[in-house]
């Protein structure tokens, strides 16, 4: 059975839901799923995973400057090289998420490989269009 763990950053939840949805869908997919907030985050927890997935909420001036809040950057300081893992991606906003993904990238320069899938909610729930991109994802 396939590994997945989902780290996220959340301050009021509502990532933190999302992070909970993807790792249920994951489930219904079959994996076996581990969902934990950054502050649960070990070197090495990562290890037996083969499919990790990364979400902070959206942090900016609502139009501009969007950028992971700065627990999440530290957070990225620690982690393990997982470019032998499937990475995606996500991302929870309430209006614009801007260059916030391509933030998450340079924070994560070294780690991932290129075009990790992004994955994005207004308020935490998945959609059709999410499902099919996590499909397509975990192949
Ligand atoms: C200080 C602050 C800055 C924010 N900046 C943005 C922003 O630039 N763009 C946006 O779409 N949402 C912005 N938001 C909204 C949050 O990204 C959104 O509510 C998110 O879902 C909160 O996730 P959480 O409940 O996991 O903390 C901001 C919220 C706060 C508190």
């Amino acid at each position: 059975m396939k590994k997945a763990l989902v780290i996220y950053q959340s301050r009021t939840g509502i990532t933190r839901r999302f992070g909970q949805e993807i790792g249920q869908y994951l489930s219904s997919k079959g994996l076996d799923v581990k969902v934990i907030p950054i502050q649960e985050y070990s070197p090495g927890i990562t290890d037996e995973a083969d499919v990790v997935l990364l979400g902070c909420w959206t942090a900016g001036w609502m139009v501009m400057l969007q950028s992971p809040d700065r627990h999440w950057i530290r957070f990225t300081k620690q982690l393990t090289d997982l470019r032998d893992k499937k990475v995606a991606l996500f991302t929870t906003y309430k209006l614009l998420t801007g260059r916030m993904f391509d933030k998450m990238r340079e924070h994560l320069a070294g780690k991932i490989d290129d075009g990790a899938p992004e994955l994005k909610s207004r308020n935490g729930r998945m959609s059709d269009s999410l499902k099919h991109l996590i499909d397509s994802f975990i192949g």
